[in-house]
Formats: C-alpha cells, sequence, structure tokens
C-alpha cells in the first residue's frame, strides 16, 4: 500500500484490477460473476447494489434477524423500494420456509439478507433462499461482509447475484474497500438509471491503487493459507474463546448457529458493562465491543477475526478480562480461562 499510487489511466492498472477480480472469485467462490472493488466501506457496496439494481417502487423482501438486516431495510427504503421484512428474534435466524413462500406470493424483484450478522453472532442458512429466487426470478443479494473469509460462503453453490464483503473482517486487510461479485443475472439487470450517480455499478467507480494493493495482498494471504484452513483456524480460535470464558464463570449468549467470528457473552449481573470495556482497553490495550439493540447493556461482542483468530490474542483478552472483572469483585478462580482455552486449543490443533 506505501507503492506510489498508479494514475487512473496508468495501463498497469487494469491488470492489478483483473488480478485482484480474479482473486475475489476464488475467495467468494463465485464461478463466472463478475468480482469488483468499490470505493468506501463494505455498506457502499451494498448501497452501490441496491441503487444499481432497484428502482423506486420495486419490491424488495428483506430477511431482518439483527442490526445489519435493519441496515438493508434503510437502504433498500432510501431508495425509493418497497420494503417487504421477515423478521426472526434477535439470537435465531429467520424462517426459510417463511421467506421461500413470501418469494413465491409476492415475486420481490429482490432479496436481501445477512449471512452473518454480527450483531448477533448467528449465521443464515442460505442455499433454499437462492434456489427459491432462482425460480422466481427475484435476485439474492447477500451481505457476507462478517462471513466472508472467517467461515463457508459459497456464492455460485447458493445462487447469490450479489454478494458483498469488506476486507477489514475475517480477510484480515484494512478498512476502505467494499468486494462485491455480481452474477450474470445481476449484471443483466443493472438500472440503465441507477439511483445514485456516483454509486453506479453499470459504470466503472474509480479506486485508489493503493487500496486495491492492499486487498490483492489481503485476498492473496487468505489463498495462500486455504479457505478451508482459515475457516478451520477462526472455527478453533473461537471455541478457545468460549471454553475460556465459560471456565471464568460468564455465560455465553452465543448459542447454536454461531458463526466462528464473533462471540456473544453476557455482562454478570451487577457488573457495569462499558466500565469493563473501558478498563480493558486503557489498561490491556484490548477493544471489546459493545451489543446493539434489544442486547445493548447486557452483552460484549468479541471478536476473532482475521489475524486476531489466534490462541495468543484469545489467551490476552481472557488474561485482560479476567484481570478487569476480578478489580471489580466478579469472584472468579484465576487462571481458570486461559489454562481451559489452552487446553482445548491444544486438541483442536
Ligand atoms: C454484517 C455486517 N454488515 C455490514 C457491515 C458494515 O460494514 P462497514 O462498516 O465496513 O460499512 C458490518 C460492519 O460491522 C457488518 O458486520
Amino acid at each position: 500500500m506505501a507503492t506510489a499510487p498508479l494514475a487512473a489511466d496508468d495501463p498497469a492498472i487494469q491488470a492489478l484490477i483483473e488480478d485482484v477480480s480474479n482473486l475475489e472469485k476464488q475467495v467468494f467462490r463465485a464461478d463466472t460473476a463478475c468480482a469488483l472493488t468499490l470505493p468506501g466501506a463494505s455498506r457502499a457496496g451494498i448501497e452501490a447494489v441496491i441503487a444499481s439494481l432497484v428502482e423506486p417502487g420495486d419490491r424488495v423482501l428483506v430477511g431482518v434477524y439483527g442490526h445489519f438486516g435493519e441496515l438493508l431495510c434503510t437502504l433498500a427504503t432510501r431508495h425509493g423500494a418497497t420494503v417487504e421484512r421477515v423478521d426472526a428474534e434477535w439470537g435465531t435466524t429467520v424462517d426459510v420456509q417463511a421467506i421461500v413462500s413470501r418469494v413465491r406470493e409476492t415475486g420481490p424483484k429482490l432479496v436481501a439478507i445477512v449471512h452473518a450478522d454480527t450483531s448477533t453472532g448467528i449465521v443464515q442458512p442460505l442455499s433454499e433462499i437462492g434456489a427459491a429466487c432462482r425460480e422466481s426470478g427475484a435476485l439474492l443479494l447477500v451481505d457476507c461482509v462478517l462471513s466472508i473469509g472467517g467461515c463457508e460462503v459459497d456464492v455460485a453453490g447458493w445462487d447469490i447475484d450479489a454478494a458483498v464483503g469488506g476486507l477489514q473482517k475475517c480477510l484480515g486487510g484494512p478498512p476502505g474497500l467494499a468486494l462485491v461479485t455480481l452474477s450474470e443475472r445481476a449484471q443483466g439487470a443493472l438500472s440503465k438509471r441507477a439511483h445514485s450517480a456516483y454509486l453506479d455499478l453499470s459504470r466503472s467507480i474509480g479506486v485508489s491503487t493503493s487500496m486495491v494493493l492492499g486487498a490483492r495482498e489481503a485476498l492473496r494471504i487468505v489463498l495462500e493459507e486455504g479457505l478451508e484452513s482459515r475457516w478451520r483456524r477462526h472455527r478453533a480460535a473461537s471455541e478457545a474463546l468460549r471454553a475460556g470464558l465459560a471456565a471464568m464463570g460468564l455465560e455465553l449468549f452465543t448459542k447454536k448457529d454461531s458463526v466462528p467470528m464473533i462471540t456473544l457473552v453476557k455482562v454478570p449481573r451487577g457488573i457495569d458493562e462499558a466500565g469493563v470495556r473501558q478498563q480493558l482497553l486503557l489498561e490491556h490495550g484490548i477493544e471489546i465491543m459493545a451489543a446493539f439493540g434489544p442486547l445493548r447493556g447486557n452483552v460484549w461482542r468479541i471478536g476473532t477475526m482475521g489475524t486476531n483468530a489466534r490462541l495468543p490474542s484469545v489467551l490476552s483478552v481472557l488474561g485482560g478480562l479476567e484481570a478487569v472483572l476480578a478489580s471489580r469483585g466478579f469472584s472468579i478462580k484465576r487462571g481458570a480461562a486461559v489454562d481451559a482455552a489452552t487446553q482445548l486449543s491444544r486438541q483442536l490443533l
């Protein structure tokens, strides 16, 4: 990324973009889909897909089971869609059959859903939704921002027409670039008059070459490790973390259907949720996250993503959290968390 930037018309840019596009297709398992890089946060990629596929008044069906499903509704509404939602309680997945029936009954232009919602740590099964969309002619947009690089994503196998990822989570790259795949159906459906002048996927959108070089390196590292090894590493790190948290006497919010890259843990009664996060950051240099929506104040979210999905990071978090909680009077058997995580990790690796 520190290489001198290339000018917009430098002939080397085309080869670089093609290189990144090929790497992106492998990481998303996207077969013949076209793969783009767009400037901005991951949500710029989601907004670009919506602005380029949806005309005002089109019907968009959204599966909502957390904060980022709400974002899909907001973006579709802002771009003039008539939005219908299928909701699930936070901490559960959306009922696939409910989505499939609505797709068949109402024939939306676009179905939008998050693959793994960071607000709840739940992963949504997609293949039946993809098949129903193909059957009815609807396009399927999936937010893979959290899942890409950390657990299985199969764009071709699940009939996903537009998948969006970000570099900064399990791909272990810098934030600032959205990755977007488009199926042939989605490319054919791009509006001639996108509802955004800048985020218009029917024309090329200029990106910083420094960012694209960063993306190329991140994607190369992912493929060098191997997708399946990377998914196993994320799973092993989260299981070690969860074993450690349980040994510390904390109760997990994360249950089955949970993703391996984020763990939600309940704040013990009488403990100051924000105070612990602040102290952990100040004294140990470790940031864990607050929760969104109905979980706010009651749950911490701990990421094991990309380079942090490794035992040393897990042990640092457990050691730091134990020290902070003990200093606040929470009764803990000192050392148990690190021991439990280390032992499990030895069995898994
Ligand atoms: C599932 C999911 N979707 C979308 C986003 C938005 O990503 P960005 O902040 O890069 O726009 C996030 C960010 O946390 C996310 O976790």
